[in-house]
């Protein structure tokens, strides 16, 4: 028998027979009838060795309104809990057909300065995301999470961790819908806990939304479906706007860095431009740049064939940018930012770019393409010269630029580079509140002479030795930005997640999005 049909029936006899039964036998039924729902509840590891759990204030509330069977229950069942995990309870209450219980860890962990980061928050959304995935597993559909110190953490780590991209797969084939909920009670500013959970719901559901663009294979998201995209869901939002050039505006734009990229390609490429006038009209803009290559196959100089397949989330950095606006736009942060977003395809063909070719730039600089897999900083460096024609406030561009970023730093953080101490300070600031991290690098002559030095051109879009590539492609970029007020970030390491961030599973990991964020919430908070 089917559970559903096992519950219809369950469901038709106590309708039948309630008068007759006596309250405990009511009791009983009602306990098998709240199957599918869960509840996470926060503790925290004990002061000493062997000591006692300590409970947040929900956790306390619950755990004394059922005569404290919770503690009683803990102090066999919470053996070897470890910091981030979580346990599950079964008959601890009528009301809940399990509970997890998750571990926050330290009650006063804060700011680690070596890991630059919150762990606080950090440990919230990790160990509820332990918790909901466990709840999930065991077959809960509506899973109420209390705030665990911090509404907004516990969000993140609710929707983060539930996400999962299967449209493509038969239903069956797919984790089922689950609802998460805030748990209020126990918690006394009841309407804060709930801005502080819908804001993290928000933040998070923006980072999925850049996941889902990166997952989607390359055929499902070419540069125009991308716009299609991006304008059915932004254009909607209060004070936004989306503007879809096309190849004639690039050519009249005198892009013909960024065109060069696109010949081999059938697809016809896109310039997308987001705008979010959440400031004053006099503001000047943050302008943001991603790059938008919806498969990168090298072109000529192609890439091996294993884990091409990767190669449709290099608009990465493009899915990052159109995110972090849409969730600015929801959050309505007081800020004008500028969304710019060059796409298109990187293929091999009879009419592709060949090495050697020389290509000239918006502003008028020529480039030698010594290798056609170095596409994404060509398609940058016309979109950067576009973005300067705005006054910006500032010019932040983010790409899957190099797979030397994914050697140096790995999946842990997103390397900046920038002149300006300010920009660095606030994105660091935002990525230790975010947990998902920034790590300056430099921006050394020395890395310009690599570029520079180019038999035919002004430019060559590879760097005279093999080593520091991350670097020399920044030093690249820069050669086509002349405000000093301009950050680069190569995103490529943090592209997708295997285990680094425990609360995102495996694929494409929609990182840094949420930081963009905060980096906006930061700058909107200081004067222009
Ligand atoms: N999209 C790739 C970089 C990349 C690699 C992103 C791995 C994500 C994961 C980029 O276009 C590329 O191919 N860069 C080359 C540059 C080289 C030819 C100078 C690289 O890093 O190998
Ligand atoms: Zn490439
Ligand atoms: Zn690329």
């Amino acid at each position: 028998m089917s559970a559903s049909i096992h519950l219809a029936r369950a469901r038709r006899i106590l309708l039948q027979q309630t008068s007759q039964f006596n309250s405990n036998i009511l009791r009983y039924f009602s306990m098998s009838l709240v199957q599918n729902k869960g509840l996470v509840l926060g503790i925290y590891e004990p002061k000493e060795k062997d000591g006692q759990f300590i409970f947040t204030p929900a956790t306390a509330q619950y755990n004394e309104s059922i005569g404290g069977k919770l503690e009683t229950v803990l102090k066999t069942a919470g053996r070897k809990l470890k910091t981030g995990k979580s346990r599950l309870l079964y008959g601890v209450d009528g009301n809940y057909s399990a509970i997890a219980v998750a571990n926050l860890g330290k009650l006063d962990a804060g700011y680690d300065e070596l890991e630059q980061l919150d762990q606080g928050k950090e440990n919230i959304r990790t160990a509820v995301a332990s918790a909901v995935l466990s709840l999930r597993d065991v077959g809960e559909t509506q899973i109420y999470v209390e705030p665990c110190g911090d509404a907004e953490a516990a969000a993140e780590g609710s929707a983060l961790s539930l996400f999962s991209y299967d449209e493509l797969k038969q239903e069956d084939k797919r984790k089922p819908a689950v609802d998460v909920l805030i748990y209020t009670a126990g918690n006394n500013d009841e309407s804060a806990v709930r801005l502080n959970w819908s804001r993290g719901l928000t933040l998070a559901e923006g980072q999925n939304f850049a996941r889902r663009l990166k997952e989607t294979p390359a055929n499902l998201m070419t540069p125009t479906i991308f716009c299609e995209e991006i304008t059915k869901n932004i254009s909607k939002l209060p004070k936004c706007t989306v503007t879809v050039r096309d190849q004639a505006w690039a050519e009249s734009m005198k892009m013909g860095s960024f065109l060069s990229v696109t010949r081999g390609s059938e697809e016809p490429p896109k310039f997308l431009e987001i705008d979010y006038q959440g400031g004053k009209p006099e503001d000047p803009p943050v302008v943001f740049v991603g790059k938008g290559i919806t498969f990168d196959s090298g072109g000529i100089s192609i890439k091996p064939a294993s884990d091409m397949d990767k190669m449709r989330a290099d608009m990465g950095g493009a899915a990052c940018v159109a995110s972090s606006i849409q969730v600015a736009a929801i959050l309505g942060i007081p800020i004008n930012v500028k969304g710019l977003i060059p796409l298109c395809e990187n293929l091999p063909s009879g009419k592709a770019t060949k090495p050697g070719d020389v290509v000239r730039a918006m502003n008028g600089k020529t480039i030698q393409v010594d290798n056609t897999d170095a596409e994404g900083r060509l398609v940058l460096a016309d979109a950067l010269c576009y973005a300067e024609t705005f006054q910006p406030r500032l010019i932040l561009d983010i790409a899957t630029l190099t797979g030397a970023v994914v050697v140096a730093l790995g999946g842990v953080a997103t390397a900046a580079y920038t002149k300006s101490q300010n920009i660095w300070e606030k994105l660091n600031k935002a990525g230790a509140v975010t947990g998902d991290r920034v790590w300056r690098m430099p921006l050394f002559k020395y890395y310009t002479s690599q570029m520079t030095d180019a038999d035919l051109a002004d430019l060559n879009n590879i760097g005279k030795k093999r080593q520091a590539g991350s670097c020399t492609a920044a030093a690249f970029l820069q050669e086509f930005v002349k405000t000093d007020q301009w950050v680069h970030l190569d995103m490529a390491g943090v592209m997708s997640n295997t285990d680094e961030v425990p609360y995102l599973g495996k694929g494409m990991s929609g990182r840094p999005t949420r930081t963009l964020v905060q980096f906006l919430e930061n700058l909107s908070q200081e004067k222009s």
